[in-house]
């Protein structure tokens, strides 16, 4: 192979890189959309107990704390590994818009434009694998074996009356 075929590789081998490194702009707007998003709320073990101080190695790697309510019962997943399994950015526009279970406010990502989830998406994938799987979603009557958080309302007599 010739030097100036050699470097036209190599040249080819670098651009493609940078498409998914660190700063690339769209993987930094990826994380500024899932920081003020709202999406480490969830998705991130101690992110709000923390006031936000977690790694970013751990962000959005999923936490086993189950939401029980009528829908049965929901964990938020990790999305460091659903967005591995994902291969492009026009499979995760259509897999980033299905409606969810409650609490994920899933209607937020249908609404959001597809730069901004095709950013959010540049950023999982540059940030990587991380964490294990959260257990699957139980159907509503089945007790989970994990702990987990009940959403029942609860309405006091007096609020009842004045309706
Ligand atoms: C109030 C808690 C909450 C917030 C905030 C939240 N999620 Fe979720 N999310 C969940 C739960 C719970 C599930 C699992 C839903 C189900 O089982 O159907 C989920 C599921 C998902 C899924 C589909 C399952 C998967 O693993 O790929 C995606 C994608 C997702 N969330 C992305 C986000 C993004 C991006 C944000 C921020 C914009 C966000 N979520 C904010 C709780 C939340």
């Amino acid at each position: 192979m010739n030097t100036t075929l050699k470097s036209l590789m190599l040249t080819l081998a670098m651009l493609t890189a940078h498409a998914a490194c660190a700063d690339d702009p769209a993987v930094e707007r990826g994380r500024y959309l899932v920081k003020i998003g709202g999406c480490n709320d969830c998705h991130t073990p101690g992110y709000a107990q923390s006031g936000g101080k977690v790694p970013e190695a751990q962000w959005l790697s999923g936490v086993p704390l189950g939401f029980n309510g009528p829908w049965g019962t929901s964990y938020a997943s990790n999305l460091r590994l659903s967005a591995q399994n994902i291969t492009s950015a026009e499979q995760w526009l259509a897999y980033a818009r299905a409606p969810r279970r409650p609490p994920m406010p899933w209607f937020g990502l249908r609404d959001m434009s597809d730069a901004d989830l095709k950013a959010i998406y540049a950023y999982l994938r540059s940030a990587g694998p991380a964490g294990s799987a959260m257990p699957a979603a139980l159907p509503p009557g089945k007790t989970p074996t994990t702990p987990y958080i009940v959403f029942v309302p609860q309405e006091p007599a007096k609020f009842a009356a004045s309706r």
